[in-house]
């Protein structure tokens, strides 16, 4: 007797051609097409004859998208869908279309490729050792530019579901971009913040925060946070990296995060965190794939090396849904 049971193997053909779907996004992005349809709906002639492109390869990209969902298609003229419009049209104070256009393209997507023979070799997506990557500046600015689009939607959510109203010096460790420290020092004007991560990331940063208008509360101190010290402050924040190191580095970091605050003082980790039995989110698993020698990590396990460290009052909530979480402590 044969397996009766109904399999779809559309399951498998929508994942495994998931490439073609970054690949159509990134054209479009690199293209203008969507800050070009943004205006006003438009004929594939039209946006064609703006953007000097041939209008029948065009014409091919514009139903890719709209069969995405990325574009509407109205009596033949294209406009963009509601995400597309907040979220990948350049004038939008949402816009995150360069996290694609720089990290993905030219950091994740080249070694994710190869990822059966990282996974063999024992090696990580981008490199094996952050310090080395980031010690070439064109890597650290075109990473760190493409984080600094993506976190800034995180750093606000993260900003509106923390209560950062009590504390007054923040430390973002590997705080990247700024992103985080930007979005809080907005919402919170008695905050202040200092970003510790590798000089050429804090090169980058710094540029960012002045164009913000906050270089006089957000400065920054160069340091790998494995090995070197840190400024004392009444907050500590870490946002997308401790789970991608070892749990000895994660609960070093940790220890040294309660020693360098007063009684409660906080602490927040914010990252890709699995739930209890590691199956979901799908968004944080492929995320954890970029991990350098962590494994994946729930926030139960991030809650029980923060309360091994010394910490209490753990709280878990997700941010950005289906994607990250956070867990906040405090120092008793
Ligand atoms: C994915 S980015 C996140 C940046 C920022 N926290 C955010 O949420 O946007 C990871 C950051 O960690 C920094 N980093 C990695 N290892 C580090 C270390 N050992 N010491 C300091 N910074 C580190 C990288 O340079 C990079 O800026």
């Amino acid at each position: 007797m044969g397996d009766k049971r109904q399999a779809n193997p559309n399951i498998i053909h929508h994942i495994a051609t998931g490439y073609m779907g970054t690949c159509v996004v990134l054209a479009a992005l690199e293209l203008n097409v969507f800050d070009t349809i943004d205006r006003k709906p438009l004929t594939t002639k039209e946006i064609a004859e703006i953007l000097g492109l041939n209008p029948r390869p065009l014409e091919r990209l514009l139903v890719a998208l709209t069969s995405l969902g990325l574009l509407e298609r109205v009596e033949g003229k294209y406009s963009c869908s509601l995400e597309t419009e907040r979220y990948l049209v350049k004038s939008s104070p949402s816009y995150f279309g360069d996290y694609y256009r720089f990290q993905v393209r030219h950091c994740l997507m080249p070694d994710f490729i190869r990822l059966d023979g990282l996974i063999r070799e024992n090696r990580a997506i981008m490199s094996d050792d952050w310090s080395e990557f980031m010690d070439d500046y064109e890597k650290a600015e075109v990473f760190i530019l493409g984080q600094h689009s993506a976190s800034m939607g995180g750093g606000r959510m993260l900003a509106s579901k923390f209560d950062f109203s009590p504390y007054r010096n923040m430390v973002d460790l590997a705080g990247g971009s700024g992103a985080c420290s930007i979005a809080a020092c907005r919402s919170n004007s008695d905050l202040k913040s200092v970003i510790v991560d590798f000089p050429n990331v804090l090169k980058v940063a710094e540029e960012i925060i002045s164009k913000e208008g906050l270089s006089n509360r957000i400065t920054t101190q160069p340091g790998d946070i494995t090995k070197d010290d840190w400024p004392a402050g009444d907050l500590m924040l870490i946002s997308l990296i401790i789970s991608g190191f070892t749990r000895d580095n994660q609960l070093k970091i940790f220890s040294k995060c309660f020693d360098k605050l007063p009684s409660s003082g906080a602490i927040i980790v914010h990252d890709f965190l699995m739930n209890h039995d590691y199956t979901g989110p799908v968004l944080s698993a492929l995320y954890n794939l970029t991990s350098v020698e962590g494994v994946p990590t729930s926030g139960e396990d991030m809650a029980t090396l923060l309360q091994k460290a010394g910490f209490v009052d753990t709280v878990i909530e997700p941010v950005i849904p289906e994607y990250t979480a956070m867990v906040a402590a405090k120092k008793p």
